[in-house]
C-alpha cells in the first residue's frame, strides 16, 4: 500500500518518536514502506513521513548508478540508536520528500556507529560512513523531531519561509500523494 508523504507543517514531523514494542510484527508496514518510498522515487523513508510515530525508518540506495558504495544499502531499521558520530564534517546538498522541490547543502560528520533491529528483530551494531551515514542520519533526525532544513542559516531559512508556507498547504508540484496539514 502506498501512503501519501506528509509534508512540512504537520505537527507528527516534529514528534519525538516512539520506540517500537520488540516483536512486533513489522512485516506489512515495512512493506508499505518500501512501496511508499519507491513510489516517490526517495532513498530513505521514515515513519512519521506517513504519520506514523515510531521509531523505523527504511532506506533503498540500490538504484542510484552513481553512487557504487550503494549498490547493497537495502535495509529497514528499527529502534535505532545513534551511538556516536565522528570523522571529518562534510557538505551536501540534501532533500526530503516531506518538503518537496527545496534542496540545500548540509553538513554532517563523515562516520556514524548505530545500534538497530531489522525488520525480523536481528540486533546489529555497525560503522557507517561517507553517503550511507548521511542518508540514515537524515532519516534518524526525522525519527527525533529534525528536519534538514533546520540546519540552514536563519537568513537561508527567511528566504525559503514562502515555499515552506506553500507545501504546508498543499501548492507544491509533486509526481507523488501528499498529505499538507494547511490544505483547505
Ligand atoms: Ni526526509
Amino acid at each position: 500500500m502506498v501512503y501519501p508523504i506528509v509534508m512540512y507543517g504537520d505537527p507528527v514531523l516534529r514528534k519525538k518518536a516512539a520506540d517500537i514494542e520488540p516483536g512486533t510484527d513489522l512485516a506489512a508496514l515495512v512493506n508499505d514502506l518500501y512501496e511508499t518510498m519507491h513510489a516517490a522515487n526517495g532513498i530513505g523513508l521514515a515513519a512519521p513521513q506517513v504519520g506514523k510515530s515510531i521509531r523505523l525508518f527504511v532506506v533503498d540506495g540500490t538504484t542510484l548508478e552513481d553512487e557504487p558504495t550503494l549498490k547493497d544499502f537495502k535495509k529497514a531499521f528499527v529502534n535505532p540508536q545513534m551511538l556516536n558520530e565522528h570523522g571529518q564534517p562534510w557538505s551536501f546538498e540534501e532533500g526530503c520528500l516531506s518538503i518537496p522541490n527545496i534542496r540545500e547543502e548540509v553538513e554532517r560528520k563523515e562516520k556514524i556507529r548505530l545500534r538497530y533491529f531489522d525488520e525480523t528483530w536481528k540486533e546489529f551494531e555497525e560503522e557507517f560512513d561517507g553517503m550511507k551515514a548521511r542518508i540514515i542520519q537524515h532519516e534518524y533526525d526525522h525519527i527525533e523531531g529534525k528536519l534538514f532544513i533546520d540546519y540552514l542559516s536563519s537568513l537561508k531559512k527567511r528566504t525559503l519561509k514562502g515555499k515552506l508556507t506553500d507545501i504546508s498547504k498543499g501548492d507544491v508540484d509533486t509526481e507523488y500523494r501528499i498529505l499538507a496539514p494547511l490544505r483547505k
